[in-house]
């Protein structure tokens, strides 16, 4: 707990000449945050900040984000650091218990994470109550949420031991129920995990292998794949996050909590944003037409936005697009006309918009999602499965997250306030 050691504080006059100092509070890195927490108690007064634009809503070790450099580090390490160098499952242990694993300690994680990946095979029959053309989005939602009637010998929070075979039963299980959603709604049998796998591995070959032939994985792919999941596993207080957190606040069972997390991913400001590009890029279709479009994104009186440009907290490029127009690269080196048309045309967008004044006065640049789209289209798999892939990789983040709020004892149920401006009573 931060408990201002410097001695410092913010002085808030009030209209009825009444002052209030409120303690300011020195994170390690990071700008300074003025407690308010004694606010209500003090003046009878709220904050009011929609959208939580300058609001710190708990403490944390796991994340932290220099939005002007464009700097990301989990556990201080730097996201182009972990991407280099690490697995995802390295990543993954780093985001759970703070130091990446040594030998030992990484052969018994993906031990673990391996031989939790089969699910309780009733669960494949909620499946069968699906139309064959829902969103796997919404068939991830209902079933992570179902696996609270499941495995309820994980669900005591208070419980450390079943908090973390919650933890491990849903990264391990996460990639086997989208491949599940995904063969569903091609009508294709479901692939059982392979032990034999490596965790990217084994999700590519629940998704695309079938039974009737040998199905060959290919390197570049398993190894873009694995580094996408490590670029979306965890970014601090995003608003799937808070959600989890939220959720969770309440007491609520992580399974149900995870669920929370993925409904809100889902949404085109946010997770979704990677499936909405591909269909901007689609639709720009020449680049003839970039500077047409990006006159509609300017336009106040024109709902269209650039997607995958702008970003709640990056006001610099985004660290992780940097390192994915990188994988772009790799992985578009083999043939892939389609993909290798979209991936000019959205460089080409890139470069039109960044010296755009709009875009530049705005400091709008290029976030994840501009380019993750593009590698996997090009990896074969369809749109409606890229929001999916994000929640696989943010499962960790957001487990992570949750244990942490738990294990803090100072935080409570999150209970935000209103400014109403509603019927006076009559
Ligand atoms: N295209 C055109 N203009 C934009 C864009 C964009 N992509 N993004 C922001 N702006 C403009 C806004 O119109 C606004 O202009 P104004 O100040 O004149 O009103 C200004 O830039 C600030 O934008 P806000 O929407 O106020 O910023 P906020 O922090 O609330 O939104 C967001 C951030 C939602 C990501 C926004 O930039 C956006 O909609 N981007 C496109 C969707 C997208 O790529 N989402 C993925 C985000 S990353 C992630 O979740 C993984």
């Amino acid at each position: 707990m931060n408990d201002n050691k410097n001695n410092i504080f913010a002085k808030l006059q009030l209209p009825n000449g009444k002052s209030i100092k409120l303690p300011i509070l020195e994170g390690t890195v990071g700008p300074q945050v003025i407690d308010i927490s004694s606010l209500y108690k003090e003046t009878g007064m709220f904050t009011y900040d929609p959208g939580f634009t300058s609001t710190g809503s708990c403490e944390s070790k796991i994340t932290y984000i220099d939005g002007e450099k464009g700097m990301l580090l989990h556990r201080g390490y730097e996201i182009e650091y972990l991407a280099t160098n690490s697995s995802y499952l390295e990543t993954a242990y780093l985001l759970l218990y703070g130091n990446l694993p040594d030998k030992q300690k990484k052969e018994d994680f993906i031990n673990a994470i391996t031989t939790h990946t089969m699910l309780n095979e009733q669960i494949s029959n909620f499946y069968k109550g699906f139309r064959d053309n829902a969103h796997p989005m919404a068939i991830l939602c209902g079933v992570v949420g179902a696996m609270s009637a499941f495995y309820h010998d994980s669900t005591n929070i208070e419980n450390k031991e079943e908090r973390r075979i919650a933890s491990y039963r849903l990264i391990a299980k996460m990639p086997t129920i989208a491949a599940m959603a995904y063969k569903f709604s091609i009508g294709q049998p479901f692939v059982y995990p392979s032990n034999k796998l490596n965790y990217s591995e084994n999700f590519l070959n629940m998704l695309f292998s079938v039974p009737a032939e040998e199905y060959q994985i290919n390197r570049v792919f398993a190894d873009a794949l694995d580094k996408i999941l490590i670029l979306h596993a965890d970014h601090e207080q995003n608003a799937s996050t808070s959600t989890v957190r939220l959720a969770g606040s309440s007491g609520a069972n992580p399974f149900a909590c995870i669920s929370a997390g993925i409904a809100s991913l889902w949404g085109p400001s946010h997770g979704g944003a990677n499936e909405a590009v591909i269909k901007m890029l689609n639709e720009i279709e020449n680049v003839k037409n970039i500077k047409q479009y990006v006159e509609k994104a300017k336009d106040k009186n024109d709902p269209f936005r650039l997607m995958g440009f702008g970003h709640r907290v990056y006001k610099n490029y985004d660290p992780r697009a940097k390192v994915l127009q990188k994988i772009a690269e790799n992985v578009l080196k083999e043939e892939h006309k389609l993909e290798n048309k979209l991936f000019d045309l959205a460089k080409e967008l890139e470069n039109i918009a960044l010296h755009d004044s709009y875009f530049v006065e705005k400091k709008l640049y290029p976030n994840i999602d501009f380019y993750s789209g593009i590698i996997l289209k090009a990896m074969g798999f369809p749109i409606s499965l890229f929001t999916v892939i994000f929640a696989v990789a943010r499962t960790v983040g957001w487990i992570s997250h949750w244990n942490e709020m738990i294990e803090d004892k100072t935080s409570k149920i999150g209970r935000p306030r209103q400014l109403y401006i509603g019927e006076k009573p009559r």
